[in-house]
């Protein structure tokens, strides 16, 4: 196991309904130390890589994306969620539409973070069914800029936004891949990497 599984399974609660409950170190109370060590294992990852931006998604995101970013010298941007129907001009626009909270949301980018000539590293917390990463890669994707590759904490494996980012061909490295989750027992099995 690598840091950050041991520390699931040290301090991460499985709760019914296949949520895997962080709160404590990573998404209400975040524990910096660890958060360092996760800024230094993507850039690890993601060495050689030209990277000039980082783009998250607020809220839970943002931690991680700062302290990553100070690895790799570069500017965080984070994409907004917006319930408003009328938005004007000079903004990228996604749909992201969210499982667990089921509701839909618009994230959006201003127009003028986000140029050809960039090479943005994604980042966020989970991945789950990948509808708030496929909003991000998209406002990437509207700003004509290039993925360079995207960096996650815990992706839940058993659900399906993994495999379809990767499918798609990008660069996705997941520092914890939880394959089973079980709430009556607490086990969590991690992927092999
Ligand atoms: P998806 O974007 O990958 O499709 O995820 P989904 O809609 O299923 O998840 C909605 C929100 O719940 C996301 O946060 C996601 O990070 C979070 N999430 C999904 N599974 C888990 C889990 O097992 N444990 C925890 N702690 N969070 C999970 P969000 O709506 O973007 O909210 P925010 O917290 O970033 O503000
Ligand atoms: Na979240
Ligand atoms: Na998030």
């Amino acid at each position: 196991m690598n840091f950050l599984e041991e520390r699931i399974v040290k301090d991460g609660i499985v709760k019914e309904g296949n949520v895997l409950k962080v709160d404590s170190f990573l998404n209400h109370q975040m524990d910096i130390r660890l958060f360092d060590q996760i800024g230094e294992e993507f850039k690890k990852r993601f060495e050689g890589t030209p990277i000039n931006k980082i783009l998250t998604i607020e809220a839970s995101g943002i931690g991680i994306a700062c302290v990553a970013a100070r690895q790799f010298d570069v500017p965080v941007i984070f994409a907004k969620k917006s319930k408003s129907i009328n938005i004007e001009g000079e903004v990228y626009v996604a749909e992201v539409e969210s499982f667990t909270h089921k509701c839909k949301n618009q994230v959006i980018v201003s127009k003028k973070f986000l140029n050809p000539d960039d090479n943005v590293l994604i980042i966020d917390d989970f991945l789950a069914n990948g509808c708030a990463l496929q909003g991000l890669i998209s406002i990437v994707t509207s700003a004509g800029a290039n993925v360079a590759g995207i960096g996650i904490v815990i992706e839940k494996g058993f659900q399906t936004g993994g495999q379809i980012i990767r499918n798609l061909g990008y660069h996705l490295e997941s520092l914890a891949i939880v394959d089973e989750m079980d709430a009556a027992t607490g086990n969590i099995i991690f992927r092999e990497q």
